[in-house]
């Protein structure tokens, strides 16, 4: 069993939860990811990491309750444990070399680009961090951003920090500025990778995107997690998570995620009773 440490909502949706897990805590890079199961009648899911404390021996993960089993977690609390909480998995994503690079987190994804973004500040890279929200209400993680980027811009949909406008036209001002990125790093929901990506391909900046697709196993035998990534078919789970962002077929991507959605609604009333 692997002990909950600490619990704690980050916003009305978002939830920061602390686990013990010794051996992942050593082993865990950032891009890498668990597949946790709260107990025998649970499924299992993929979360990425957000922080780990090898030191500590816990792995922080933060998620947001929108399907049955992260509505399950979410009521947890301190002093609880998961029966299952394996990894890491996937393949940590390739931050070595870059000096100038942009961190893009659209809501939730901000959580999974923080530790990459620490990681890349702490290898002597200056980083710059936009991040979008829907609202002001919902804006994740801004003090530990700010301690590890040269610059940090917030974006809300609906202008209510004061600074209306979607991540990607925060992104060609900062180039249009004269920002020379090596590395533009982006997770968050398809449409806006899609978009991020489509905004640095006229300048060939290497584009990283993390893909989230629905995960079975996180082995690469169910084939649930595949992603077309130029002439290839891969497995998310064991080839990425993060891919060639110019590379990636997002229009497929997103009707493969929309065809599990019924199936995620029906459970997700079963759980509500
Ligand atoms: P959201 O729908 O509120 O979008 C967040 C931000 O993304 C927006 O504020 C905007 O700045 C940007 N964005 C959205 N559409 C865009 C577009 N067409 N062009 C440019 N920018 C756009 O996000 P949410 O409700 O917090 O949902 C989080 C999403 O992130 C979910 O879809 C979830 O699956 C995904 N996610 C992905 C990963 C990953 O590893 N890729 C990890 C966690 C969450
Ligand atoms: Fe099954 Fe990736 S989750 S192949």
């Amino acid at each position: 069993m692997y002990p909950i440490e600490r619990v704690e909502p980050l916003n009305a949706e978002v939830t920061r939860m602390v686990v013990r897990a010794p051996e992942i805590a050593r082993k865990i890079r950032p891009g890498q990811f668990i597949m946790l199961r709260i107990d025998e009648r649970g499924e299992r899911i993929p979360l990425t990491m957000n922080e780990c404390d090898p030191e500590a021996g816990t792995v922080t993960i933060v998620f947001q309750a929108v399907g049955a089993t992260t509505m399950r977690l979410a009521q947890l609390k301190a002093g609880d444990a998961l029966l299952d909480f394996a990894g890491p998995l996937g393949n940590p994503t390739e931050l070595e070399g870059a000096r100038r690079a942009c961190v893009i987190g659209g809501g939730l994804g901000t959580a999974i680009a923080y530790p990459q973004a620490k990681w890349l500040h702490e290898h002597g890279c200056e980083v710059d961090v936009i991040t979008g929200f829907r609202n002001k209400d919902l804006i994740l993680l801004e003090d530990e951003i700010n301690a590890c980027s040269a610059r940090q811009i917030i974006m809300t949909d609906d202008g209510s920090n004061g600074n209306k406008g979607l991540v990607t036209q925060a992104l060609q001002q900062r180039i249009d500025e004269g920002a020379d990125y090596d590395l533009v790093l982006a997770v968050g929901p398809v449409i806006m990778m899609k978009f991020v990506a489509a905004t640095t391909r006229p300048y060939g900046i290497k584009t990283l995107v993390s893909m989230n697709p629905l995960m079975i196993d996180g082995t690469g035998m169910c084939g649930g997690c595949r992603v077309k990534v130029g002439d290839e078919y891969l497995h998310a789970c064991v080839d990425g998570p993060d891919f060639d962002g110019h590379l990636v077929d997002y229009d497929g991507a997103m009707r493969r995620g929309v065809m599990y959605r019924s199936f995620e609604s029906a459970a997700r009333e079963a759980a509500e009773g």
